[in-house]
């Protein structure tokens, strides 16, 4: 059968990321710009900044991917682009450049959510890997239980009624003057810390609700530090991460394991930004694998924003036969599963 190169383009917020991807699941180059460093100093990702700076980017990234992988566009078979969700602006310059260059060489467009592509990264060094599956999805914008029902068929079994679990790193690491991001921060300082030296709260939801909430653990955090502020005492930033860090995982491990023997799935999977959180990668690895289950998640590089994973989404989306026209918008707030 002939081979399917996509060429994968990524631009949804602070990463411009262009991938040469073959039939799915070989990554033949995966280039990544990040402007980490520029949103620092702001503490957060500045939308009009990361627009322009994706501006910049986007066309010297696709280069790089193409070059890399030895691949000319008139070699590829599709462009797969992320539509949403993701910054409005952010969006459009990446979708903007795939529409044009396939335009360019008469090439069909492939429309990719980012967060599907998040839950696909899994797929690049998992050959093996199948849906059915239960994949957790945990980044700065999202946090959702889903059942990966197949390549096509996505249900949602539980979400976040507040704060994603990245946004809630970023605002504790925020308050604890770690900078930005801050996921990686608070998994850094936790490794030193004690995860039980201060108790913080775990919300569950009745009636068998598998959503989460995480502004209550915040509030908590932050009154923990403003009443150690208040009465002069001094605050160990390691063991508020370590226990920040177990609170949120505790929920996220606990509610996708009750996910999966729910359903009746035996393989869970993780995916997005917070999956680098190598605590909640030893948890559901250790307490997923004590239940009989197989449990997957990216390498570090697959888990936060990536064109691979885009590539790898795309083509599952080609085979099915979808395609976009040049009248393709940005879908700032596009849910799972959803066209
Ligand atoms: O998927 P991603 O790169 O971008 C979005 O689509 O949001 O996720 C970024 C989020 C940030 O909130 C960041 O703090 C979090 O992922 N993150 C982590 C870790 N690495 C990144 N959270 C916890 N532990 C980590 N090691
Ligand atoms: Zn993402």
């Amino acid at each position: 059968m002939k081979d399917t190169i996509i060429l994968a383009i990524e631009s949804s917020c602070d990463e411009t990321a262009a991938a040469i991807v073959k039939n799915g699941r070989e990554v033949l180059s995966n280039i990544i710009s990040t402007q980490i460093p520029l949103h620092q100093k702001y503490g957060g990702v500045v939308p009009e900044i990361a627009s322009r700076k994706h501006v910049e980017s986007i066309l010297p990234v696709i280069d790089n991917a193409l070059k890399d992988a030895g691949v000319s566009l008139d070699e590829i078979d599709a462009v797969g682009v992320t539509y949403g969700p993701g910054l409005v602006g952010a969006l459009l310059v990446g979708l903007t450049a795939g529409k044009s260059l396939a335009y360019a060489v008469s090439k069909p467009i492939v429309p990719v959510n980012h967060i599907e592509g998040h839950i696909a990264a899994n797929y690049i060094e998992h050959s093996e890997l199948e849906p059915p599956f239960i994949c957790l999805v945990a980044s700065g914008g999202h946090s959702h239980i889903v059942h990966v029902k197949d390549y096509q068929t996505l249900e949602i079994l539980g979400q976040t009624r507040d704060d994603a679990a990245g946004e809630a790193f970023d605002k504790i690491a925020r308050a604890l003057g770690l900078g930005y991001p801050g996921g990686p921060a608070i998994d850094k300082a936790a490794k030193n810390g004690n995860p039980t030296a201060i108790k913080f709260p775990r919300v569950k939801f009745d009636h068998g609700s598998l959503d989460f909430s995480f502004s209550g653990l915040k509030t908590a955090v932050l009154n923990y530090l403003n009443q150690a502020a208040q009465k002069n005492e001094t605050i160990n930033i390691d063991d508020v991460s370590a226990s920040f860090q177990k609170a949120v995982v505790d929920v996220l491990v606990d509610n996708t394991l009750e996910a999966a023997a729910r359903e009746g799935v035996q393989k869970v999977a993780l995916a997005g930004g917070v999956a680098a959180n190598s605590l909640l990668r030893e948890e559901i690895q250790e307490r997923g694998r004590k239940k009989g289950m197989s449990v997957y998640y990216p390498s570090m590089i697959l888990c936060t924003d990536n064109a691979a994973m885009i590539g790898c989404a795309a083509y599952y989306e080609y085979v099915a036969g979808v395609r976009a026209g040049l009248d393709l918008n940005a879908v700032p707030g596009l849910k799972i599963g959803k066209r």
